[in-house]
């Protein structure tokens, strides 16, 4: 015995409109049960047993989705915008509805990024008190100084008073671009307070000019994926999110 429910709720999970659209489509004879043509969108259907076509297309019942996703600049992350575009608006090939990014990266960073409408994982990978680590590649202005390694390391007061808990930083390179003082960085933080890394980074005089994040938890970002383009998870990665 698989479970059951109404068909208009069916659709309307999988995206396929409001309540009251479905039931003008099923009126019109737009959707079919198991081959049959049906017209009372409050008749149940089994999710695990029988096939349901919408407008000549099988639609299945898809509960949890997870896609990772490298964030590009210029999109935000939320589920609706008046003014950008959506990581959610990214997401092609997704059947829910109620998708829904696992924390916030800045307009202007790429990067990891996950999509589900899984809940409870989100609490998970977001609950401050878990400490989930995220590493973050940046390019910052000037050369970060030796000694922010150990500031870093120690947690530094921020000037507007933010205490932040001890980050990992390393420094993969100090160079020159056309005059210019640059210093590309790896830093591993557990929080995930506004601008973090910005303000961070801005606190020792090397503000941030790219910032990508690279992993959260122990998602890393598949390298293959080009920004705005995703993925639906592995097995294995989901198991480990289910041992967080
Ligand atoms: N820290 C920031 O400053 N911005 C981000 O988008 C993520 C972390």
């Amino acid at each position: 015995m698989g479970k059951e429910m109404r068909l208009d709720k069916y659709l309307a999970d999988m995206g396929k409109g409001t309540r009251s659209q479905i039931k003008e489509a099923a009126r019109k004879g737009r959707i079919q049960i198991n081959g049959e043509i049906t017209k009372k969108a409050d008749t149940k259907v089994n999710v695990e047993t029988d096939t349901i076509v919408y407008d000549g297309s099988v639609v299945s019942y898809v509960t949890m989705e997870y896609y990772m996703l490298n964030k590009p600049q210029g999109v935000v992350s939320a589920t609706e915008d008046h003014k950008y575009q959506t990581v959610i608006d990214l997401i092609d090939g997704k059947n829910r509805k109620d998708l829904f990014p696992v924390g916030r990266l800045d307009i202007d960073t790429e990067g990891l990024l996950l999509i589900t409408n899984d809940g409870p994982l989100a609490h998970r990978l977001l609950a401050p008190k878990k400490h989930v680590d995220k590493i973050y590649y940046a390019v910052c202005e000037g050369h970060v100084p030796d000694s922010t390694v150990l500031e870093f390391a120690d947690g530094i007061l921020l000037p507007d008073g933010l205490k932040c808990l001890p980050a990992s930083l390393e420094i993969l390179n100090k160079t020159e671009d056309e005059g210019r003082k640059i210093t590309e960085i790896k830093l591993t933080i557990r929080e995930g307070k506004f601008h973090q890394v910005k303000r961070m980074m801005e606190a020792v005089g090397c503000p941030v000019m790219f910032l990508k994040r690279l992993t959260m938890g122990p998602l890393t970002l598949d390298e293959s994926l080009k920004p705005g383009e995703y993925r639906s998870l592995t097995e294995e990665e989901l198991e480990w999110l289910n041992d967080l």
